[in-house]
């Protein structure tokens, strides 16, 4: 047998042995995430017990109707410009009997800028990836927290293990604004706006491991895109290349994530005094 052929075969059986496979198993053991409600628990230490809060792209306000119920001092505004969102989010805040603290506008973040109002507390959750104008976004979110206020940002910037070709892939995603998942983008229109770094969370992979361990929804992404994948020709028929390209995108999202590909950030931050 020659030097190879020996070598593989040690290498073999130390692949099929027991250092190995207690190694699976440990990995079988959570190593205890943080979960998404971190986020939740953050805001609320930075709030005033009758604080008021802006939920700048509320979507459902399932995220800002948790947060009044953990704090009953607190006021809350969400805003959302998609109806079909803001419809589900006023039904929601009256089913939680939120009505009195809780209010939804229609309308984008330049929307509530626009108004001059100023809340203690700004929490945009997972929208920076998708406003058209990110350093005017990131500016009227600096405008619209008080001079004593803070604002919490979480938003997913690429890292450098994503290839060109899976950058172009999550191109087709339809919501999304390329240029917006850029890190020093981000970082960037920051500063232009006027806002200091008070603390900065990389949450990398943990709340999707929080996620895995409980729903497996990222298995279920797979799924779906090995389903897509394997009849495309009949899903575009049906729903056209460019919904088709973004589902294929969007369901990348998360592995991404996993991955590394893809780093979820939150921020905390301040205005600037003499901005
Ligand atoms: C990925 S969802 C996140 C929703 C919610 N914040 C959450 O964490 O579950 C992004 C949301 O941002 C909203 N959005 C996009 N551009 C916006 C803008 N310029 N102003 C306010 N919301 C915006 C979208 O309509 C969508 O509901």
């Amino acid at each position: 047998m020659s030097r190879d052929a020996e070598d593989h075969g040690r290498n073999l059986e130390r692949v099929y042995g027991p250092l190995t496979w207690t190694l699976y198993e440990q990995l079988d053991v959570s190593s205890n995430p943080r979960s998404p409600d971190w986020l939740r628990g953050l805001a609320a230490g930075l709030l005033p017990p009758d604080g008021s809060v802006l939920d700048a792209g509320c979507r459902d306000a399932a995220h800002l109707i948790q947060l009044a119920r953990d704090l009953p001092g607190i006021t809350g505004v969400g805003v959302e410009p998609v109806p079909v969102h803001v419809r589900a989010a006023e039904e929601a805040v009256v089913a939680a009997g939120l009505s009195d603290r809780v209010k939804i506008i229609l309308g984008e973040i330049a929307t509530v800028a626009g108004q001059g109002r100023t809340f203690d507390l700004v929490w945009c959750r997972d929208v920076l990836e998708q406003v058209a104008d990110l350093p005017g976004a990131v500016a009227d979110l600096a405008r619209l927290t008080g001079p004593a206020g803070l604002l919490v940002v979480f938003t997913t910037v690429t890292t450098e293990l994503l290839a060109p070709a899976e950058a172009a892939l999550l191109g087709h995603h339809l919501g999304n604004v390329a240029a917006n998942l850029s890190r020093d983008a981000v970082e960037a229109a920051f500063t232009a706006a006027g806002l200091a770094t008070v603390a900065t969370h990389e949450i990398g992979t943990e709340w999707r491991e929080w996620s895995e361990e409980r729903g497996r929804p990222v298995s279920k992404a797979l799924l779906r895109l090995a389903r897509l994948r394997r009849d495309r020709a009949r899903f575009v028929a049906a729903h056209g290349a460019e919904i088709v390209a973004h589902v294929e995108a969007n369901l990348h999202w998360e592995a991404y994530q996993f991955l590394g590909k893809l780093l979820p950030i939150v921020y905390v931050l301040r205005p600037e005094p003499d901005h």
